[in-house]
């Protein structure tokens, strides 16, 4: 089902950064009002599509279409799916291509796809010709929730993910909720789990509506997912814009279970655990470290456990070895002088930040969720 939702309204939000503002519209069907948004940001073509072979059949084309009828013609670039092309080596391929198809400073990139594509086209529109105009369509939840919004561009290195990159602000992003149909359950449920983050740290209301619609959100309910996901976006937008280069400790907010969550992705050669998966896992981590800092009630550890399993997301991770963790943990950049900063959650709606936790209560925590 594609047919377009009656309009309500499509502008979920709007980012303000140092160099102006963008829009955030989210929709179900939007993407065929692609070209004519494209046009209205005084944006002309050709514009330069990089989508990756799991996304550009329909979704990539379905954006060509719609650039096209709006007059603008487009070339398209397809890598293939998955991390392992946010590399810069095939950033490089990316710039033979743009020197060969003679693009110019005005002409805008537009990414259709998940968070690499949004992350890798970025990295690309940031650094070719000194700064080209850039458009995210996010096609996965990760990227529509999270990825596409806040101006973080990069790709990876072999030591590690998104070591090379910039910030480097969106003209437009265009999020067709529709797509997400195409997603497999795990796939969507993983995109949740952010969203439910976003909740949790700064909108009760929000959260409430995961804990009474669960199951209608896992079965993509167009106006209430469309709804959701509006709101989730307007979270992210509201944190990046009080904080557009994660200086004033606003920004940080967002990484509310990313502590253990990136050390299990990175402890298991990232691949075993989704993002989103090690979030859910890192978010029940930090709610067991809140409340033994007498700082989360166990009513708000229970509630927060309970909604992550509806939606079919693991709450512990048994097949991680917990020395594995800590050494991962040790590593992560997030780590400001040899301390970790916590996101803690006070209650529903209301997250600190903490750096006073007991190494041993870290442990005793991750030994408790991980391991046989
Ligand atoms: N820039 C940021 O602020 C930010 C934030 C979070 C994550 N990220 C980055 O985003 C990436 C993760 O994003 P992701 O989970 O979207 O990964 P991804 O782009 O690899 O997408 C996951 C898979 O889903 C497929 N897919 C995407 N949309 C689809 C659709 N509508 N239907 C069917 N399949 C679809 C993709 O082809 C891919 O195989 C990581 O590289 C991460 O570092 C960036």
């Amino acid at each position: 089902m594609r047919e377009r939702m009656t309009e309500r309204s499509e502008l979920a939000a709007e980012v303000t950064h140092q160099g102006g503002r963008y829009q955030v519209l989210v929709g179900w069907g939007l993407l065929d009002d692609l070209g004519r948004r494209v046009a209205d940001e005084g944006l002309k073509g050709p514009a330069y599509i990089v989508s990756d072979d799991r996304v550009f059949s329909p979704y990539g084309r379905l954006a060509q279409r719609s650039l096209e009828k709006a007059g603008i013609p487009t070339h398209c670039f397809i890598i293939p799916a998955g991390e392992s092309s946010k590399t810069l080596e095939v950033a490089q391929g990316i710039y033979q291509w743009l020197v060969e198809m003679r693009a110019e400073r005005r002409h805008p990139i537009v990414a259709v796809g998940g968070g690499v594509v949004g992350d890798l086209a970025g990295f690309v529109a940031a650094t070719f010709l000194r700064g080209m105009p850039f458009v995210q369509v996010p096609t996965s939840m990760a990227a529509m929730v999270d990825a596409s919004i806040g101006g973080k561009v990069a790709v990876d290195l072999p030591q590690g993910k998104n070591l090379v990159g910039s910030f480097y602000q969106p003209r437009l992003v265009l999020a067709d909720v529709a797509a997400l149909a195409t997603l497999g359950k795990r796939e969507l449920a993983e995109g949740w789990a952010e969203a439910i983050k976003h909740g949790l740290i700064l909108d009760a209301d929000l959260f409430a509506v995961f804990e009474e619609h669960a199951e209608d959100l896992m079965d993509l309910e167009p106006e209430l997912s469309t709804d959701v996901i509006r709101r989730s976006v307007a979270i992210k937008a509201r944190v990046v814009s009080e904080d557009e280069k994660e200086t004033l400790g606003r920004r940080i907010l967002l990484n509310y279970g990313h502590t253990i969550g990136h050390a299990i992705e990175a402890a298991t050669g990232y691949g075993r655990y989704l993002h989103g998966e090690g979030v859910s896992v890192g978010m029940t981590g930090a709610s067991i470290i809140g409340r033994e800092l007498g700082l989360t009630d166990q009513g708000l550890v229970d509630r927060q456990r309970r909604v992550l399993e509806r939606f079919g997301l693991p709450t512990g991770a048994r097949d991680v070895e917990p020395d594995d963790l800590f050494r991962a943990m040790l590593l992560d950049k997030k780590t400001e002088s040899g301390s970790i900063r916590w996101v803690m959650l006070e209650d529903v709606g209301r997250a600190v930040v903490t750096r006073d936790v007991p190494g041993e209560l870290v442990e005793r925590t991750v030994r408790g969720l991980l391991g046989p």
